[in-house]
């Protein structure tokens, strides 16, 4: 009997003190406008009356988030982390104290600290979030040929590991006066009722591409207005780049579209005479 006594103590003690603190292996990269995971568990269940934790932001010692008293206090979060970090409640008893960080931004870079503190004994663990990472649009450096009357397609990929379909995408055609919208992918839909006229029913999206990031655009039966720079803006929730794509007409050479403008542009007041100097560029190209 004692002795059975004695080594039930031992493993209380055993249980009760000693406990392994688990965080990240490496630094962590997330999304900017995205959500992080940062980890911090240990191998066993711990007594929650008797628990706090505690994690922080080691260089300006915000705190992210406290668990103290048997439930979290978001009242006691930095103002920069509230209602962005969040414990996993049904984890907690489990003995997983990590943390979901949402709405990622670039102020959030820097080292985080996990302290758990039980009565006897505290354990710390670092975890860094070392990038932040930028969506990353990509489109085609060449421009596209064609004659008026084809289709064509314009090339624009987005590479991120957030989700695309919660994107919002617009392509623009952008070397008139004012930028003109071709096409509008938002809220996971292709909106083609807020596209200008110009573009109505020729423009769209290949959209069984789409969930791969590839917002390339068809552009159908090509007219001579379409020559010139689109751009594809990709936007999430805190980030936004974009690319641009250009309609090239086959066979006209820059030279001559330039000097066709400036003909144009200079003889227009005396109407007899265009007629005459565009035409002959025509037999030029
Ligand atoms: C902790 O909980 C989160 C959220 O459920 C989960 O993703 C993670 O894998 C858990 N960690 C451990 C060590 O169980
Ligand atoms: C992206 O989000 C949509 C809806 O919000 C969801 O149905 C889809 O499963 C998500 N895709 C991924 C890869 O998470
Ligand atoms: C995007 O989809 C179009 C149409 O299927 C295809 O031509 C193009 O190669 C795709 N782009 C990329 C980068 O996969
Ligand atoms: C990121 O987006 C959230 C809302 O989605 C906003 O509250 C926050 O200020 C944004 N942060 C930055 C750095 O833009
Ligand atoms: C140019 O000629 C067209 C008819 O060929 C006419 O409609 C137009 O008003 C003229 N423009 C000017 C500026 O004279």
């Amino acid at each position: 009997m004692h002795h059975l006594h004695y080594a039930t103590l031992k493993m209380l003690f055993i249980l009760k003190i000693r406990f392994l603190l688990h965080g990240s292996a490496g630094p962590l990269t997330a999304q900017l406008g995205g959500a992080v995971l940062l980890p911090c568990f240990v191998d066993r269940p711990l007594p929650l009356e008797e628990l706090e934790v505690d994690w922080r932001r080691t260089d300006s010692d915000t705190i992210v988030h406290l668990f103290q008293g048997g439930q979290s206090r978001p009242e006691s979060q930095g103002d920069a982390y509230r209602d962005r970090a969040h414990f996993f409640s049904q984890e907690i008893p489990k003995g997983n104290f990590s943390l979901l960080l949402d709405g990622v931004r670039t102020a959030d870079a820097g080292v985080y600290e996990c302290v758990v503190y039980t009565e006897q004994e505290h354990h710390e663990t670092r975890v860094e979030i070392q990038e932040l990472e930028r969506l990353v649009v990509t489109g085609a450096d060449e421009p596209v040929y064609a004659h008026a009357g084809e289709d064509v397609t314009l090339s624009c990929s987005v590479d991120t590991h957030g989700n695309v379909t919660e994107l919002q995408v617009k392509w623009i055609k952008t070397d008139d006066d004012s930028d003109i919208l071709v096409l509008l992918y938002d809220e996971r839909e292709s909106r083609p009722q807020s596209q200008h006229d110009r573009y109505s029913g020729r423009a769209e999206f290949f959209t069984e591409e789409i969930p791969k990031g590839n917002f390339s655009m068809k552009l159908r039966k090509v007219r001579t207005e379409d020559i010139g720079e689109f751009r594809c803006e990709v936007h999430s929730n805190n980030d936004s780049a974009s690319t641009t794509a250009r309609i090239a007409a086959l066979g006209e050479s820059l030279e001559g579209l330039v000097l066709t403008c400036i003909s144009i542009f200079l003889l227009s007041p005396r109407n007899g005479s265009m007629h005459v100097v565009t035409s002959g560029f025509k037999t030029g190209i």
